[in-house]
């Protein structure tokens, strides 16, 4: 057996730079059968050590960021599909949220850094494409449209800083030994460094996967704020519900600004990589379920996909005897009664926050996909988001359609409206 020093020697002497550099510069379809295969081998290597109490804390944590770092290549083979967290590298935002996993105020500040530092990190990488200084994901760049990107991005970068984020310089690089990366506290060097790496050579597939990370940092902090307003409605806490309520409308706010940042990708480019996520639906994002059914309970018309899908059975589970959802707490309260008043205004606004998203959300799916074509997680596409469309917590609730005619106008919205008049007595059938 090898000491616990030579093994932390030699995970410290592979070179981090190549692992990421010829993915970047390849693409993750494309990669050199040698290259998939020998970093197979270091995967299984990594997460055998992660797993390995005999290992000192130091080397273990080392297995995981790295396993975490080559969850794609030990898992994903050639020929094949990756699912959504391999392709978004969802091991990596798991690993950088473990040490805060068990403190909810850190783990929503962590999501917070979390967006920020991904969308720094997506800044950069535009404005040194735009320099020429990127040597890699060239295929239609767009200058145009990563300069309005770019404006984009820094108007959600100073939002992340008015959350607290701070805009400090990463001091690990590639160049630098995983350990580094192991001993961060920070760790948002492994997430912007190790991870994020696009199947294709097309531009705008890093900001692809880029927006679905941190979408899914703010899904996290959306569900983590709701369940502590929850126990604090539950506990008789208006003031402190609406002091989480509040967050989790900012997370809702970012969510819309992700959104507003991936329009900038024209459709054409999307169309060069879709095939190619075949099987990576978000449909699979159970964080977004389980955010879902938090607000307003089971959807049972999913029950399909939930049952379909393996890891989504934490959502049932989610849902047994102790469950209360948000609309279930509220609906506890008096919102004639002044001190639960704000809490209602508060919850209503995320409610219409969170349909704005889904309406955009709903926006990308008829713009971005061709007309009544499936949708990858084996739904029926913009059809499947329309049904969904006005599930929250409040019935009588629309989007935002400005915003959402402003990011589409060319996309027809009336007919989707909540519209009740066509019915007047017998249903039609
Ligand atoms: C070009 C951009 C996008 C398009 C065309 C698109 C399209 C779709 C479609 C058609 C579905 C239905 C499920 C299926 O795949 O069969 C879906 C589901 C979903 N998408 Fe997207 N999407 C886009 C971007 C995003 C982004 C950036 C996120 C952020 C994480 C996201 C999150 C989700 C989620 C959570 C679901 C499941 C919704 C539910 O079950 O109600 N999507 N998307």
């Amino acid at each position: 057996m090898i000491s616990g020093c030579t093994v932390r020697g030699c995970l410290n002497q592979l070179c981090l730079e190549t692992l990421m550099e010829v993915q970047r510069c390849v693409g993750r379809e494309y990669l050199p059968a040698s290259f998939r295969r020998d970093w197979a081998t270091t995967h299984a290597f990594a997460t055998a050590i992660a797993e390995d109490p005999n290992r000192s804390e130091i080397t273990r944590e080392m297995g995981r960021v790295l396993s975490a770092a080559t969850y794609f290549l030990g898992n994903v083979a050639a020929g094949t599909q990756p699912n959504y967290y391999e392709y978004m590298d969802g091991q990596m935002l798991d690993w950088y949220l473990a040490p805060d996993s068990e403190d909810t105020d850190s783990l929503v500040q962590r999501g917070v850094v979390g967006v920020h530092a991904l969308l720094k990190e997506l800044r950069r990488f535009e404005s040194h494409s735009l320099k020429g200084w990127v040597g890699h994901n060239l295929d239609d760049l767009d200058r145009e449209q990563v300069q309005v990107r770019i404006a984009l991005i820094d108007d959600v970068l100073e939002k992340t800083q008015q959350l607290g984020a701070k805009d400090v310089d990463d001091p690990v690089s590639l160049g630098d030994p995983l350990e580094s990366f192991a001993v961060s506290r920070s760790r948002v060097s492994a997430l912007i460094h190790l991870s994020g790496v696009p199947l294709t050579q097309g531009h705008d597939e890093v900001l692809f996967v880029r927006v679905l990370q941190a979408s899914e940092l703010c899904f996290l902090g959306i569900r983590v704020t709701v369940s502590m307003a929850i126990r604090a409605i539950i506990s008789d806490s208006p003031w402190l519900a609406v002091q989480k309520l509040q967050m989790a409308t900012r997370f809702a706010s970012l969510l819309r600004d992700l959104l507003r940042v991936l329009r900038t990708m024209p459709v054409a480019h999307f169309a060069t990589f879709r095939t190619l996520t075949g099987k990576a639906s978000a449909l699979q994002s159970v964080g977004f379920h389980l955010m879902d059914t938090l607000l307003h309970g089971l959807n049972t018309e999913k029950l399909e996909h939930f049952r379909r899908i393996e890891h989504f059975k934490p959502v049932l589970a989610f849902c047994d005897k102790g469950f209360v959802s948000l609309k279930q707490a509220m609906l506890s309260t008096d919102e004639r009664r002044p001190r639960w008043r704000e809490v209602w205004d508060v919850c209503r606004r995320l409610d219409k926050d969170l349909l704005t998203w889904r309406g955009l959300h709903l926006g990308f799916a008829k713009r971005y996909i061709p007309q009544g074509a499936p949708g990858t997680g084996g739904t029926t596409g913009a059809n499947y988001l329309l049904q969904h469309l006005f599930r929250g917590i409040f019935d009588d609730h629309q989007p935002d359609w400005e915003a959402v005619h402003e990011m589409f106008p060319e996309v027809a919205w009336l007919d989707h409206a909540r519209e009740t008049r066509s019915v007047l007595i017998v249903p039609s059938g």
